[in-house]
């Protein structure tokens, strides 16, 4: 059975795209079989994988709609397999709204398919709104890249606290795989300094290595790709690798 994990946190720009993308790029390097799902209406994961999300026959939006069985959305894409977002969606939310049940429309869709992979990655908006929900409701595990440059980790806790709901009334075994630094800059003591305090403040694992800021990172979606095909060798290609392994090690 495939171990689904949901990358989350409603700050925008911390990297969760970036993440799902390489972490899944590195454990098909291992020969896992893996799935990624573009749950947000701005459909960056989409544009990554080189797909114009505006060509596409049907999109998760669909799957959430149930005009359509997950199966016949799925894209392979560089070995990795992806459920594909538009624009459209941000009208499923509208249509949630009013549903009973709206939380489990996602995990239910999948269900059909988690056992055909190792691993589903959810890609989540940067909201807590309904698809946030859905994520964390279909998912095993939460990861919860933040951003090692700032002090304003709040969203760190408020992300806890929507997790604490979501394992009250529709996900009780929901569990926190733990955080991911993201664009580390190790030759500052901020860096440091804030990965040890939201370890502490927010009583979490932040799941070693960080990943250091690099422009090849910032490169690579532009080309379709990864850093791990973009810059092989580089440092945080190595590191995402090295975090998938910690991954593979805690799930
Ligand atoms: N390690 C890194 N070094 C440099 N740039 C990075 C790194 N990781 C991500 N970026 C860049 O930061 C920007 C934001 O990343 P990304 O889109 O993955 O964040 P996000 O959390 O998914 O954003 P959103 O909240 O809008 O969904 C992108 O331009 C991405 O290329
Ligand atoms: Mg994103």
């Amino acid at each position: 059975m495939g171990t689904v994990i949901a990358v989350a946190n409603q700050k925008g720009g911390v990297a969760k795209t970036t993440t799902v993308h390489t972490l899944a790029a590195a454990l098909v390097e291992r020969d896992r079989r893996v799935l990624i799902v573009d749950l947000d209406p701005q459909a960056c994961l989409t544009y990554e994988n080189g797909l114009d999300p505006d060509e596409l026959d049907a999109t998760i939006h669909d799957v959430m709609l149930g005009r359509v069985g997950v199966s016949e959305v799925i894209l392979n894409v560089n070995g990795v397999d992806l459920v594909p977002s538009s624009i459209d969606l941000a009208g499923s939310e509208i249509h949630l709204l009013t549903k009973t049940g709206r939380e489990f429309v996602l995990g239910r869709a999948l269900k059909s398919i988690i056992s055909d992979y190792d691993y589903v990655f959810i890609d989540c908006a940067p909201s807590l709104g309904i698809l946030t929900l859905n994520g964390l409701t279909a998912a095993d595990h939460v990861l919860i890249p933040f951003q090692a440059e700032t002090l304003s980790h709040r969203a760190v806790g408020q992300l806890l606290d929507t997790i604490n709901d979501v394992r009250a009334y529709t996900n009780e075994d929901l569990e926190v795989l733990g955080a991911v630094a993201t664009m580390f800059d190790r030759r500052t003591n901020l860096g440091k300094q804030v990965l040890a305090e939201v370890a502490e403040t927010h009583n979490i694992e932040v799941l070693p290595p960080p990943i250091p800021r690099s422009v090849k990172v910032a490169e690579a979606p532009g080309r379709g790709r990864s850093v791990l095909d973009h810059a092989r060798r580089s440092t945080s290609a190595q590191a995402y690798r090295a975090l998938a392994e910690e991954v593979e090690r805690r799930t």
